[in-house]
């Protein structure tokens, strides 16, 4: 069904009084069940924590006259944008445009660390990725002079996500960029011959920003999996013993562009992809991806296109229920 569509007309032949209650009653848009809007505004690509004054905060890529925006909620339901520039001050490696896919960990010693992508000064129209410190949720976020990540040779990093594995250590995930250096067509790589699109881990100190060691690759783009011209936007949860790793694929201008998972037994692979769209275009929902799932395994919020104009990505929430491989919305 068309997203967002008027009921279907009926056909009006005989009806009784007793039916006139029932079929008058105009019905609300039907939605997939347990999803919500939470912020009807470009938010696009949220992630989120809670921090150490108990409220949710969540961060999206640039929109809304700031490079990084930050909402709040107390309940994970009622949401609210401030009016906060998160990344006040840039990096002498990054441009002032494209704040991509912003992800926030909150550290051990109460710090907390802000993974996102920059336009790379190196390399217009490709980015890096790169670390940003902060006493509080809401910043001033502080950038590292060095990017984290930029491989700019494969086409680039974007789409951090952080990850605390169950005995502490920490985890950074990220996209490589390559459709942005494909051969046209799709997002960049729809004309073969296709390029990957890796999604990498890469373990970190502590600190949540000194890497150990070289990323592994846990997953690609696959045209048998049917995941078009990448995946991307990768959020790692451990559940149970079981890694679940939530992307992406196709483009996001697309209605294709959905939320799929992938599991393994170990941190580092092999991935297993379900090739189950647990979101997907439908329902009130138009192209919906760029999630996140809490380390607790219980909520998630993503993007969709606000309606049929295509022109902003409204920010959604959804509770999660992760059992053995399988995760469903709720
Ligand atoms: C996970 O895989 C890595 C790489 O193959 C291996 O070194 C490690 O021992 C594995 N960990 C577990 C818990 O099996």
């Amino acid at each position: 069904m068309r997203p967002f569509s008027s009921p279907s007309p009926f056909t009006w032949v005989t009806c009784t009084l007793a039916f006139l209650p029932a079929v008058l009653t105009t019905p609300l848009p039907k939605r997939t069940q347990g999803v919500s809007m939470g912020l009807d505004t470009d938010f696009p690509d949220p992630s989120f924590l809670k921090a150490q004054d108990g409220k949710w905060y969540a961060f999206g890529t640039n929109g809304n006259g700031k490079r990084i925006q930050v909402a709040s909620s107390d309940d994970f339901s009622s949401w609210t944008l401030l009016d906060i520039e998160a990344l006040p001050t840039l990096s002498s490696w990054e441009t002032d445009k494209e704040h991509y896919a912003p992800d926030v960990i909150l550290r051990d010693d109460g710090k907390y660390v802000m993974y996102y992508s920059g336009e790379a000064k190196s390399d217009i129209g490709h980015h890096c990725v790169g670390t940003a410190i902060a006493d509080k949720p809401t910043g001033p976020y502080v950038p590292s002079d060095t990017p984290f990540s930029c491989r700019l040779d494969q086409g680039g990093s974007l789409d951090p996500a952080g990850f605390e594995d169950a005995d502490g250590t920490r985890y950074v995930t990220f996209k490589v960029d390559g459709n942005s250096i494909g051969h046209g067509g799709d997002c960049n790589n729809g004309i073969a011959p296709l390029v990957p699109t890796p999604i990498l881990l890469q373990k970190v100190q502590p600190d949540g920003v000194t890497p150990i060691g070289d990323a592994v690759q846990i997953l690609d783009r696959s045209t048998a999996d049917g995941d078009g011209p990448l995946v991307e936007a990768p959020s790692l949860v451990l559940h149970d013993g079981t890694y679940f790793l939530f992307y992406s694929t196709h483009c996001y201008t697309d209605e294709a562009y959905d939320v799929r998972w992938a599991t393994a037994t170990n941190i580092t692979g092999p991935y297993t992809k379900t090739n189950v769209e647990l979101l997907k275009t439908g329902d009130g929902l138009i192209s919906p991806g760029g999630a996140t799932v809490c380390g607790c395994g219980d909520r998630m919020l993503f993007h969709g296109w606000c309606d049929d104009s295509k022109k902003q990505r409204c920010m959604y929430h959804a509770g999660v229920d992760l059992s053995g491989q399988t995760a469903n919305i709720v």
